[in-house]
């Protein structure tokens, strides 16, 4: 019996349930996929067989992932309404709200998947394939480009930098992407993850469950990271001043964003790759500024709060890098995560519990009710 009286603040250490999707060893820095190491996914795989391997548990044959590729290309497509929906949305909605919207939306098109308890990986499929055209549809309209074609010949990663850049993407820039995808694809129970499973505990459907995730995933402490990181780069301008714009920040006890992290208390595994496609994409573009002020960053913060870098410290690089608006990280980082969170609710499916902790009530219990007219 767990003893009422202690509150675990943020749940920390609290485990909440078991799973076979993602393993993080945060004293060693490694993150696991459904057994495999990050940095051998990242290395050899792509964002398309990484998602069959959290769906299925296992990789897929040639023949496998060629099914899920021809599936994720028939998949784009939207529903005509829902594109004529987000033409009409402001376009300086917040892209994160715009997507919430749009799944929120695209559940009443497909009411198949949408029936309690609902599970289909055709409903984890579909919501991957077509988180990008969403995107896509939304910043195109606001740049004032035509409307995404279906690209059937582009992988996940190639579609997506289409759909946003308007132009063929290169095959470095195409891998930077790819690998970005892989390495946000899950993280364990993360905030946006739980509020899936949570959602899904309800015997709720896939698309409310990545309809809570993606609002929780909007809040800053959890997306939106990597964004604040360019901001901050914007305002040092120059390695020079680094050490004083980052030491008066610490002074003000101002949190330095991209750095600590709830689990790893080592270097992100993820921090370690994008550090270097950051080199990679940065020297591709002749241009080592983001790079090396990111370095001289992380001298400062290890050396005044020995904090390591997370995730979010090099990516918003790579993306800038590759010609993505910042505002439109997050909803990146979405249309990766939700394999991650599909997986998830599918798998909360399986062996579902509804998830309701207890609180420590701190409050009165023996008030007299006061009729409304005789309140002072
Ligand atoms: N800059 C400065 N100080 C920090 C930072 C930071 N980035 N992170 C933690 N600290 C300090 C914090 O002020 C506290 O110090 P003290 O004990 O003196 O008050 C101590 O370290 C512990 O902080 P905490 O908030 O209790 O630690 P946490 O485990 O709850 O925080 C975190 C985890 C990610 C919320 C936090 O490190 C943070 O706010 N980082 C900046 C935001 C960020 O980069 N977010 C992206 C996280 S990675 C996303 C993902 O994995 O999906």
């Amino acid at each position: 019996m767990v003893d009422p009286t202690t509150v675990q603040r943020g749940l920390e250490s609290v485990v909440a349930l078991e799973s076979r999707i993602c393993f993080i060893d945060g004293k060693e820095g490694r993150l696991i996929y459904q057994g495999y190491d990050i940095r051998d996914l990242a290395a050899s795989s792509t964002f398309d067989e990484v998602a069959y391997l959290l769906w299925y548990g296992r990789l897929p044959t040639a023949t496998q992932l060629d099914d899920l590729r021809h599936r994720f290309r028939e998949l784009r497509t939207l529903p005509p309404e829902l594109a004529a929906q987000i033409d009409q949305l402001p376009a300086d909605a917040n892209p994160m709200d715009m997507l919430r919207t749009s799944v929120s939306t695209l559940a009443l098109f497909e009411p198949g998947e949408t029936k309690p308890g609902a599970s289909s990986i055709g409903g984890a499929q579909r919501l991957t394939a077509v988180l990008p055209t969403i995107l896509g549809q939304f910043h195109r309209r606001r740049a004032k480009l035509p409307p995404i074609a279906a690209r059937p010949d582009l992988s996940s990663a190639a579609y997506l930098l289409y759909a946003l850049l308007d132009r063929e993407p290169t095959e470095l820039e195409t891998r930077a992407l790819d690998v970005c995808l892989i390495l946000h694809a899950d993280h364990e129970l993360n905030a946006s993850t739980f509020a899936a499973r949570v959602t899904a505990s309800t015997l709720s459907d896939l698309y409310s469950s990545i309809t809570s995730a993606i609002g929780t995933l909007k809040g800053p402490l959890h997306g939106g990271a990597n964004e604040r990181v360019m901001e901050l780069l914007d305002e040092i301008g120059t390695v020079d001043r680094v050490e004083e714009v980052v030491k008066a920040k610490l002074s003000a006890h101002e949190r330095i964003m991209g750095f600590g992290h709830r689990v790893y208390k080592v270097e992100d595994p993820r921090a370690t790759i994008l550090r270097e496609w950051a080199r990679r994409i940065g020297e591709s573009k002749g241009n080592l500024r983001y790079y090396d002020l990111l370095r001289a960053v992380e001298q400062v913060v290890h050396r005044e709060k020995g904090l390591y870098p997370n995730v979010d410290l090099y990516s918003g690089a790579v993306y800038t890098q590759l010609g993505i608006p910042p505002d439109l990280f997050t909803p990146l980082f979405a249309s990766s995560r939700v394999s991650g969170w599909t997986a998830h609710v599918l798998e909360e499916y399986e062996d579902l519990r509804l998830i309701r902790p207890t609180a420590k009530y701190v409050g009165a219990t023996d008030l007299a009710y006061v009729p409304t007219g005789q309140r002072g």
